[in-house]
């Protein structure tokens, strides 16, 4: 397969992805079997492309709405306090059964923002989906109810995930050439 220039390797390909999306949301559909609705909540952008995927596949009744946050750092954020909430869901979530679908934690500061968050806006339930994690670049606790992937410390890109908002809708994820990231200014 032709790669795009920047890409070094490809880590997860589509058919690995597609078949834990399903794994997760057959686990979930199972989980809330008995809930009226589940409320999965997108953390804009990154989260698009598994939101989109993850929902077709449940089989339980849901709704979706999108979150968008900005923090200070090109990806995710270097405290939590640098988190901001720059769209809010279309809904309240207040007694409501919610799901935060994410892409990836990395430091876990963004995700420890969303669940206090969220927390304190007291839904029936609140439980996290994050489709790749990097372990040993945490540097808070955080809560990973449904995870898809642990993956190594290296820029990905790829399905939602993005270097300078580009490679977002390649359907694998991959690892970018260091140089890339090393040498640009972002
Ligand atoms: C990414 C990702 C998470 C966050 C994780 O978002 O979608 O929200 O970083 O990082 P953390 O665990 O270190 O806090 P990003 O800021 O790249 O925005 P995007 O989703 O719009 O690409």
């Amino acid at each position: 397969m032709q790669l795009p220039p920047d890409i070094e390797r490809i880590l997860l390909d589509e058919a690995t992805i597609q078949r834990r999306v399903h794994e997760l949301a057959t686990q979930i559909s199972a989980d809330y079997a008995d809930v009226d609705e589940l409320v999965l909540v997108g953390v804009l952008k990154g989260a698009f492309i598994f939101m989109a995927d993850l929902a077709r596949c449940l089989t339980i009744p849901h709704s979706v709405d999108f979150i968008a946050l900005s923090s200070y750092g090109s990806r995710g954020a270097a405290r939590s306090d640098a988190v901001r909430l720059i769209m809010d869901t279309r809904a309240p979530v207040t007694g409501k059964e919610v799901l935060i679908v994410e892409d990836i934690v990395d430091t876990g500061y963004t995700l420890q923002y969303l669940v206090r968050n969220f927390q304190a806006r007291n839904p029936a339930s609140l439980r996290t989906c994050t489709l790749t994690s990097k372990p040993t670049r945490h540097e808070v606790a955080v809560q990973l109810d449904y995870l898809g992937f642990e993956i190594p410390d290296v820029w990905v890109v790829g399905y939602g995930l993005d270097y300078a908002d580009r490679y977002r809708t390649l359907p694998y994820i991959a690892a970018l050439k260091p140089e890339v990231y090393r040498t640009a200014a972002h």
